[in-house]
Formats: structure tokens, sequence, C-alpha cells
């Protein structure tokens, strides 16, 4: 088979290793890929958000299979342009992937639907924006409609800043027409947890639970980037917790997003809080999360393309997918000044022992050298037995790669071992 995966971060490579398990598997095209990814597939130049480029590569390849991952195609329609031209395709159609790609929908289906998530409140005007955060109560939360590359979020802790963070959204602009429309939410408290999910939009099949990192320095300190590191599983997330979610949560998301004509099909990540009043929705996401997929998909045992071709052809009830009980954790290495102002063009030294542990994010092929080329340059995963164990083995191999200005943090995984103990 000849497939095609769109996108080009650790989440793609970590996607394309478990792919190149199925002996089946002849070839893969990575759009646009990137210098780590080409070891282990075929790199195009071209862009994730280029439908039209990659729906006319697809074509031309005769791709068998296609795997849209990042959020930008699919909530441009990637997968209805490639199902258009008969190629059969991993992901949501753009009508269901808006459940990532507009707050505003996402918000009021959990609203209309009865699933549990922060209250909040919509606002096209940015007066009435203003007047609401009078008497809001403070912490609140801002959150821009559309897409922003994760950042369109902001924790408010005065009254001060949740102006400023309504100003800088609905006056500045700073996310685009992504903050034509906000929302302004009720603050939560609670350990948060990150559950994908494999669904065909009859059957939801949770994958094993993750937990990320999202602040840059140690202890939670510094500003929040796209995730500096993750384990599996979140020892918060225990069995009865798990049972709750996919009554109250899970299976009543796929309901509605069908009720809604917006079959879901791909996989759907569901953002959790577990607050003091049970646990309640943060965000989802329409696609594997990353880093999270660096640590999920090392402890899936079934085939990963089968599972993928179960949710294409809506029989994921009679496919068997399986995790071990293993631990994974995945450390990111970045470069230094992320998520803001960073240099690039460092050579990138990956000892031939540990490379099958990493999964290359931000890298370029420069004269037959991997140089960084991104903030969130890779992903070093190890997977062991026990937690502690699986950290311990992760960080061995972060020492044993090398590139000038390279960060990471020192505690991925202490709060899940603090957790665990209890
Ligand atoms: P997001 O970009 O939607 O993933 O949000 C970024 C982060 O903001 C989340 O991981 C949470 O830590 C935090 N967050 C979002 N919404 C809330 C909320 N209602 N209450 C508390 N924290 C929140
Ligand atoms: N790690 C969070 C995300 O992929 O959005």
């Amino acid at each position: 088979m000849k497939i095609l995966v769109v996108g080009g971060g650790g989440r793609e490579h970590a996607i394309i290793k478990k792919l190149k398990e199925n002996p089946t598997v002849e070839q893969i095209f990575a759009l646009p890929g990137n210098g780590g990814i080409a070891s282990d597939a075929t790199c195009v130049e071209i862009g994730a958000k280029d439908i039209d480029g990659i729906v006319e590569f697809a074509v031309a390849q005769s791709i068998d299979y296609a795997v849209v991952a990042p959020d930008d195609p699919l909530v441009l329609g990637a997968v209805d342009a490639l199902e258009a031209k008969g190629i059969p395709c991993f992901g949501p159609r753009a009508n269901a992937a808006i459940i990532e790609g507009s707050k505003v929908f996402s918000k009021d289906l959990m609203k209309k639907y009865g699933i549990p998530t922060a209250a909040y409140e919509v606002f096209s005007d940015m007066d009435a924006a203003l007047q609401y955060l009078e008497t809001a109560p403070i912490p609140t939360v801002i959150k821009a409609d559309g897409l922003a590359l994760g950042k369109g979020v902001i924790i408010a802790q005065t009254r001060d800043e949740a102006r400023e963070a309504v100003r800088s959204m609905m006056a500045d602009k700073v996310f685009g027409c992504s903050g034509d429309h906000i929302v302004i939410e009720e603050f939560l408290t609670g350990p948060e947890v990150s559950v994908l999910s494999f669904t065909d939009g009859k059957t939801v099949v949770p994958m094993i639970s993750s937990m990320d990192h999202k602040r840059a320095g140690d202890n939670d300190t510094g500003l929040n980037t796209g995730g500096m590191g993750t384990v599996a599983p979140n020892p918060y997330y225990t069995k009865a917790i798990a049972d709750e979610c996919m009554e109250t949560i899970f299976l009543p998301t796929v309901r509605a997003m069908n009720a809604e004509g917006r079959t879901f099909k791909g996989c759907l990540y569901f953002g959790l809080m577990l607050t003091p009043n049970g646990p309640k929705v943060i965000e989802y996401n329409c696609r594997f999360g990353d880093p999270e997929t660096q640590v999920v998909l090392p402890l899936l045992e079934s085939d990963l393309l089968t599972v993928m071709q179960a949710v294409t052809n809506g029989t994921l009830a009679d496919t068997e997918v399986r995790f071990t009980d293993a631990h994974a954790c995945c450390v990111i290495m970045a470069s230094q000044g992320y998520p803001t102002a960073y240099e690039k063009g460092f050579e990138i030294t990956i000892p031939e022992t540990v490379a099958d542990n990493v999964y290359v994010a931000g890298a370029a092929c420069k004269g037959g050298k991997l140089v960084t080329a991104g903030g969130r340059v890779l992903g070093v995963t190890a997977v062991a037995q026990t937690l502690d164990a699986a950290i311990r083995e992760a960080y061995a191999r972060v020492e044993k790669i090398t590139f000038d200005n390279a960060f990471y943090r020192h505690d991925i995984g202490a709060k899940a071992m603090k957790a665990g103990e209890k």
C-alpha cells in the first residue's frame, strides 16, 4: 500500500513509525514531513495547508490511504477533497473538524447536549464583553473562537488582564479573524488529562490516557507552549473516572455530532479537567495531540493501520485496539528561547542507539546533516514497566542527543510520580 501522511511534526513522525510496522505498507509519503521524518518516509515539499497540492499529489501517486494529522488541513476540508477523488482517509471531514475549529461551536454543542464543561458566554461585540467583565468572577478565561496555533487561550488573574485580553483579540486582532467571536468562561481547577480516542461515529475507543506539560519551564513556570513533554498513562485517570467520562462525555459527544449531521470519524481528543464537581471538557481537538501521540502510540500493541481503516470503514466495534500496560515518557528538546524567539540551523547529533525512540519535529536536512529548524526540535520517548523507569530512560536518551542551544524540562513525569504515590 502507498500511504500519504499530511503534516510534519513529532506527532506525524510517531504515526509514520507506527504505520511502518504493517507489512502491507510499501511506501509512505509525508507532506511536507521534515529532515528527521525523511529517514522513515519520502518527504515532499507540499505544505499541510495546500489542499489542492495535496489532492493533486495523492491522485498522481495513486495513494491507497491518507492520514490527515494537523488541525489546519482538517478544518480546511482536506479529507472532503481527498474523498471526493476516491481516496480513503483517516480524519474528520470539515463539518466535524469544526469541533476544534470553532470554540463557540463546541461550547454551544456541549450546552445543547448537557456535556459537562465550564460555564461560559459568547461575545461578538467588544463593548458587551467588557461590560460583562465588570462583574465576572476572577480569574476568568478568555478564548478566541478560531484556531490560533494553540495560543488563543488567556487565563486572566485580574480584571485588568481580562480587559486587555479582550481588547487584544477583538480590537487589535492578534489572532486575526479568530478573535471576531470570543468565549469568556469560568475558571476551573483540577488535574488535566488528555484522552485521545478512535471513533468511527458509532463506537468510541479511548486510547491510553496521558498528561501533557504545557509550560516552558520546570515546575510549570514560564510561558505556555505546544507541549514540553508527556507521560502515559495519567495516574489521575482511574478506571472509575474513565467509566464516568465514557457515559457523560465521550458517547454523548459522538451522539451529539451525529444528531447535528456532523458525524465525526478519526481521532477525537478530549482535553479534560478533573474538577471537584466531576470531569469537564476543557477543549476538543479533531486530531491526535502532540506530544501526547509520542507516548500513546508507542504503547499501542494493535496494528495502527488496521485500526485507522476500521475507523474509515465504520467497523471499529469489530476491531481489537489493545494497549500494553507499560508506561511511557516523552521529553521534548526545544530551541532555547521557544516559545518566543529562537535561533535555527544548529547541527543535531542523534546516536544510532536512540534513533528509534526519537520523533523529529523542527529539523531540516542541510548538506546531508540534520539541523534545527523549529522551536520544538524533537521528542525523546521511552517505554518501561514503571513510570519511574520510563522517565529515567527517556532522560538517559536525551543526554545522548546534542545540538547547540538545546533546552528541555527536567521534571517531565514528576507530577505524575507524586500522584501515583498517593
Ligand atoms: P487550550 O489551548 O484550549 O488547550 O487551553 C490551554 C490551557 O488553558 C489548558 O490546557 C488549561 O490548562 C487552560 N484552560 C483552558 N480553559 C480553562 C478553564 N476554563 N479553566 C482553567 N484552565 C483552563
Ligand atoms: N498537546 C496538546 C495539543 O496537541 O493540542
